[in-house]
């Protein structure tokens, strides 16, 4: 089916998703929403980002038809996806959630480590996935307050002395008995910062981020409804609130790709 996938993220993080949908699904046009004048949505009331939510998603629809949601924010899907999908009967959605579950299958040590903003540890929802995994893991959760802002506005010097911070109060890194051999990054602007963070923390330890597993989550749900597209003279749309700096280097920097940008005002 020739419609767009919609995609969104208070800013660029999604784009770590986005890079995934498109290895998985490279005859899909996608949309996407960066939503730079709303951000950072993890140091916000869950109703702004629910409010936000609500409106990307009105805009997404009626603007560009979307077949499908990719809700490429851990922050938002956690406050909002329940509601979107009560609103929305008719609109397959997906979205991300903090990759817990192959952490605590992949863990030797069973010790992970979980950096993401406070409002997704604080959410009910990261709550009943953390007790769903009750016994086979513990897990070590850092809130990482500032660090979305650091790498959405490009700030390296802020987001190497963040990340420091944070990978040092998480508690002993390595392989050994002990030590958490594995961090999620449970937002998805963090995989921006993996060259700082993988140099931090050292080789022994995997960073594990959602990426894969939400594209190949998309593809199942569009497969099972017969959503798939075919074509290929794909095109891709991004889409922003607030400023456009963040948004035209990274889709350049970090999908390599130089792509129509359209100032929104919703
Ligand atoms: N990228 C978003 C997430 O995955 C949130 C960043 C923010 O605080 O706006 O949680």
């Amino acid at each position: 089916m020739h419609a767009p996938i919609g995609v969104f993220d208070s800013g660029i993080g999604g784009l770590s998703i986005l890079q995934a949908l498109r290895a998985e699904l490279p005859f899909e046009d996608f949309v996407y929403v960066a939503d730079s004048g709303h951000a950072p949505y993890g140091e916000r009331d869950p109703a702004h980002v629910i409010a936000r939510a609500r409106a990307i998603t009105r805009y997404l629809r009626d603007q560009h038809h979307i077949k499908a949601l990719v809700i490429a924010c851990n922050t938002a899907t956690a406050a909002a996806i329940h509601l979107l999908r009560h609103e929305q009967p008719d609109l397959p959605i997906i979205g991300v959630e903090p990759a817990l579950k192959p952490a605590a299958l992949h863990s030797q040590t069973k010790r992970i480590g979980v950096m993401a903003t406070q409002s997704t540890l604080d959410s009910e929802k990261f709550q009943a996935l953390l007790t769903s995994l009750k016994g086979q893991a513990e897990f070590i959760c850092q809130p990482c307050s500032g660090l979305a802002a650091a790498i959405e506005s490009g700030d390296a010097g802020r987001v190497q002395a963040l990340c420091t911070q944070y990978t040092s109060a998480i508690g002993k890194l390595g392989a050994e008995t002990g030590e958490i051999d594995i961090l999620v990054l449970g937002c998805t602007h963090y995989p921006f910062a993996r060259d700082q963070l993988q140099s931090l923390v050292g080789g022994a330890v995997t960073l594990l981020d959602s990426g894969t597993p939400v594209a190949r989550q998309t593809r199942r749900v569009l497969e099972a409804q017969s959503l798939l597209a075919n074509k290929f003279d794909t095109s891709h749309l991004f889409c922003y609130t607030g400023n456009s700096d963040s948004i035209h280097g990274a889709t350049k920097r970090w999908l390599n790709i130089k792509t129509p940008t359209q100032y929104i005002n919703i």
